[in-house]
């Protein structure tokens, strides 16, 4: 079959990876994918947000199934363009998305499914939200209500933080995310992620995850996207798995589809954990970027076929080989992220890594230049190993970040400390 891959990440390159090792796959295109991927894909130009142009890219290309990365394409209703051509995607509809574009949706799912999570109020006017936060004192959580590239969570440990958030957002710093505020009681515990495959009806645990966000050793400094992740996260154990899914997640699907917008694709919970308890933190309506990179180097092969059945309404009848092992990603970023940061930086020792199902260098923004490969966004490379523990897993892993020559480069040395301490 003829697949195509959105998206042009670590993440993308990690399920390019996957896919491409599933006998099934022929034809392989990513769009507009990055570096790395070209080596193991034909890359497209495509925008990817634009349904009409992805449907007809599609048919164009007698592509078979089309696999969604980020969140964005997906809430501007890519998925549902496609379906409506008559193309299989794995992905939800933008109605199901809300999930992610939007905190008061499901905050309003969550109360309707009995799910439970961080109290909270929703504001369209900023006296009303002080007057909460005045009331409620700190800390306290401020959200923009819309996508805001990750980057519209303020956790205010004093009220005078939480009042200039409230501030910022509605004076239009995340634009039309900033229009609504949802602001929420502070919750304890060590957050993991729970990643599930959902047909509608049907939910599969395909892994855990726990992801490294700030920017500094030891958890230190401003937020990113993803520093370095693990799986599984040991935090997240059956016992607490098994009380998500019967307390948050399953009740969660089952409401979405008593709305009449079935949730299909991935489901990515955040989940903060405390005295064994899990509640939940937010959904993702993809999977996250580094935590993908680890899953996929345990899955492998078959999620290909576990992504189809998601898609086709089959997952009832669908089984997860697992291994029992442990991946470790690292993520190498440019100097000066997440604020700026130079572009076009060489990137040395690339070509001589020894590559494998078991260790590999996942590439996130990178190029092909005249002079090689070059750094082209804020996170680089990702350096994914899986070994039978984590510690093996990790080792591996720095190994070969060592063998990286990049002066215009940094990373975290203490990734998966929580799990390994
Ligand atoms: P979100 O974009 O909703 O994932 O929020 C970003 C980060 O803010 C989360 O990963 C948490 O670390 C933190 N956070 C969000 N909501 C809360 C909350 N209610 N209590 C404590 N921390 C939170
Ligand atoms: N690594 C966090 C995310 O993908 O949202």
């Amino acid at each position: 079959m003829n697949i195509l891959i959105l998206g042009s990440g670590g993440r993308e390159h990690a399920l390019a990876w996957a896919v491409k090792q599933n006998p099934k796959c022929d034809r392989l295109i990513v769009a507009p994918g990055n570096a790395g991927i070209a080596q193991i894909a034909d890359c497209a130009s495509l925008d990817i947000e634009d349904g009409g142009a992805v449907a007809v890219f599609a048919e164009e290309n007698a592509i078979d199934f089309v696999i969604v990365g980020p969140e964005a394409p997906l809430a501007a209703g890519v998925a549902d363009r496609l379906s409506d051509a008559g193309v299989a995607v794995f992905g939800p509809s933008a109605a199901a998305a809300q999930l992610e574009a939007s905190k008061h949706f499901t905050k309003e799912i969550c109360e309707a499914a009995g799910a439970p999570t961080a109290a909270y109020a929703h504001f369209t006017d900023p006296d009303a939200a002080r007057a909460y936060v005045k009331e409620h004192g700190a800390p306290i959580v401020v959200k923009a209500d819309g996508l805001a590239a990750g980057k519209g969570v303020v956790v205010a440990m004093d009220v005078a933080t939480a009042m200039s958030a409230i501030d910022d957002m509605f004076a239009g710093a995340f634009g039309g995310a900033g229009a609504e505020v949802v602001i929420e009681e502070f919750m304890e515990g060590e957050e993991a992620s729970f990643f599930l495959l959902c047909d509608g009806e049907t939910v599969l645990p395909i892994g855990t995850a726990q992801d490294h966000k700030r920017v500094g050793e030891g958890d230190t400094g401003p937020n990113t996207g993803g520093m370095g992740a693990y799986s599984p996260a040991p935090v997240l154990d059956d016992e607490v798995a098994q009380k998500a899914l019967d307390e948050i997640i399953k009740p969660t699907v089952a409401e979405m589809a008593r709305r009449g917008m079935p949730y299909r694709g991935v489901l990515y919970a955040g989940l903060m954990i405390k005295d064994g308890q899990p509640r939940l933190v937010e959904y993702n309506v993809r999977f996250g970027d580094p935590e993908c990179q680890v899953l996929m180097m345990r899955l492998g092969a078959q999620v290909l076929d576990l992504m189809q059945a998601a898609a086709e309404g089959r997952l009832a009848d669908a089984r997860v080989n697992w291994a029992d092992d442990h991946a470790l990603t690292v993520v190498m970023a440019a100097n000066g992220y997440p604020g700026s940061y130079e572009k076009g930086t060489a990137i040395g020792g690339l070509d001589a890594l020894e590559e494998s199902s078991f260790a590999m260098c996942f590439h996130a923004g990178t190029q092909s230049s005249d002079e090689g490969i070059v750094a082209s966004g804020g996170r680089v490379l990702n350096v994914t190993a899986r070994g039978a523990t984590l510690k093996e897993a990790r080792d591996q892993a720095y190994a070969m970040v060592e063998q990286i020559d990049w002066p215009g480069g940094f990373y975290r040395t203490d990734i998966g400390w929580r799990a390994l301490r």
